[in-house]
């Protein structure tokens, strides 16, 4: 590599610019390393002639723009990342074996926070739920806890998320998002009306992403050194307390600058004012499971009266140099579990743990569990081999497992628990629906004005919706829920509250 050191500073001091020392300029290259001679001019036939297809700078620097993007998350395109350090605080070995729970153990974190529906670069004011992912390099492998702000989920089974999502998105015909093409979607899942609601509260647009709580939304399981397992389900708390924008105060504010929760975070961490969250587990014994009113592994519910126990403290303190390198290529999969963490049996969470590694693989490449951001702290060892982009340095000539010489082994300590099961393969929904009775307590939960907030919300998208079958489904929903609710929005609506109640009273919850 050719090095030169310019004059410019003294240069540069002679012009009143104000640089104050010597600066090393390095030749700009071209990807082969070969020094560039003009990043400023095209070679041209001539001063008057075409310019040249031998210009290899041009075209080589044409070529690399053209492929800068990659293929944006389906879901959860627009999002911000940091690093930070979870501390934990409680000991729960009884519970799991998982090291990034041994009292006083330090694990570096990255977490990325989203939005789900809206592109790359779309607004922040928008109303979605907002992602809280959470990767932790924990020494024994990742973890990664892909959760939301919403401690519940739209649906319970998996196998409705691709059409949920294509409902949600702008439609094909026009690339507009529209209430039409959604509540039809939702008019026929009612077990959607309790995140609906949330969604439709100021808990739909959060003010910042630091005051903001994170949810696991899943029961996952964890396991301890004797292979004993129960379910869990995890709750980030903020320590900057919880506030979220109304319609009106949103819209003022993406007047403004609809980057406001991304620069927010940035700006606290740069000036050292490090949020952070402390994490509280929910814990149920597989013998408890049966006899809640709930079906616990629905994610369209929370676990009411379970006590919250607060096994760490996270915290923020570092901004990603580079948002592609880091926060863009991050790749925070529910699969990425280590030992001590299981999935539960949750439909939807089954569906995830395929769901995530597989786009993955398209989106960030085969090997983008390479990349620094994604790479475990202890290097992964295997032999899962080859593939696109592959920056690996395995030698010799042993790529397989048992070998008598393999330098790696599987260690039976790390096998996964065992879950009794009876019964026939089936295709059926849970029994325990309970769609409506959370919606409602939710609703009541609300003050007076938060619960006007969400009526004037809700009946905004909902007062689009052009066919009446579909609108009067949707609010037989939340009559059920709650009657105050209902007659609240047939009425911001006009319908017939008649109507509504006759469904309403049709209606098993
Ligand atoms: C079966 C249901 C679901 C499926 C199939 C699904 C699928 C996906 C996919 C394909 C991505 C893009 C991943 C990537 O490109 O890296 C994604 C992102 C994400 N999903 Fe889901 N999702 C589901 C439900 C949920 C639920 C219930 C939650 C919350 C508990 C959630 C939270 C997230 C978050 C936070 C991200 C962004 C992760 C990041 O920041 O990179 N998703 N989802």
């Amino acid at each position: 590599m050719t090095q030169h050191t310019r004059i410019t500073a003294s240069l540069l001091i002679l012009l009143g610019v104000g640089a104050a020392s010597a600066e090393v300029m390095t030749d700009l290259t071209r990807d082969n390393g070969a020094p560039v001679g003009d990043n400023q001019n095209s070679q041209t036939a001539g001063p008057n002639g075409p310019v040249l297809l031998q210009d290899v700078q041009l075209i080589q620097k044409l070529q690399r723009f053209d492929r800068e993007r990659v293929p944006e998350r389906v879901v959860h395109a627009r999002g911000t990342g940091a690093y930070g350090v979870f501390v934990a605080s409680k000991d729960i070995s009884g519970l799991t074996r998982a090291a990034v729970f041994r009292p006083g153990e330090e694990t570096p974190v990255f977490v990325r926070f989203s939005s789900v529906i809206h592109g790359n670069h779309s607004p922040e004011t928008l109303r979605d739920p907002r992602g809280f992912g959470t990767k932790f390099y924990t020494r024994e492998g990742n973890w990664d806890l892909v959760g939301n702000n919403l401690p519940v989920f739209f649906i319970r089974d998996a196998i409705k998320f691709p059409d949920m999502v294509h409902s949600l998105k702008p439609a094909p015909d026009s690339n507009i998002q529209d209430p039409n093409r959604f509540f039809d979607f939702f008019s026929h899942q009612p077990e959607a009306t309790h995140m609906l609601t949330r969604v439709y509260s100021d808990f739909g647009t959060p003010a910042s992403y630091r005051e903001m709580d994170g949810n696991s939304v899943h029961a996952y399981k964890f396991v301890n050194a004797q292979g004993q397992y129960s379910y869990v389900k995890f709750h980030w708390k903020s320590l900057q307390g919880q506030r979220n924008l109304s319609a009106k105060e949103a819209e003022a504010i993406q007047a403004k600058d609809f980057n406001h929760m991304t620069r927010d975070l940035i700006a606290a961490i740069n000036k050292g004012d490090f949020p952070k969250w402390d994490l509280y587990v929910q814990v149920l014994q597989p013998a408890e499971m049966a006899s809640m009113a709930i079906d616990p592994l629905d994610a369209t519910k929370i676990w009411p009266n379970v006590p919250e126990v607060k096994v760490g403290t996270m915290t923020l303190n570092r901004n990603p140099d580079n948002v592609f390198l880091e926060t863009e290529q991050s790749a925070l999969a529910p699969s990425n579990l280590v030992p001590g963490i299981e999935p539960s049996e949750d439909r939807l969470l089954q569906g995830r743990i395929f769901s995530y590694a597989d786009t993955q693989l398209h989106r960030v490449g085969t090997n983008g569990l390479q990349l620094p951001v994604n790479r475990p702290r202890q290097a992964a060892v295997n032999y899962n081999q080859d593939g696109a982009q592959n920056p690996g340095a395995r030698k010799g000539d042993v790529n397989y497992q048992p070998s008598e010489r393999a330098a790696v082994a599987d260690n039976g300590q790390y096998k996964y628990s065992q879950l009794p099961l009876t019964g026939a393969t089936q295709q059926q929904g849970i029994a325990r629906t309970q769609n409506f009775q959370q919606a409602g307590e939710f609703y009541r939960s609300l003050g007076k004005s938060q619960q006007a907030n969400l009526i004037s919300n809700l009946a905004g998208d909902l007062g689009q919706v052009k066919d009446e079958n579909i609108k009067y489904t949707m609010l037989s929903y939340f009559q059920k829920a709650d009657a105050g609710y209902g007659k609240a929005l047939a009425q911001a609506l006009k319908a017939d509250t008649g109507r509504v109640e006759a469904l309403a009273a049709a209606l098993r919850d």
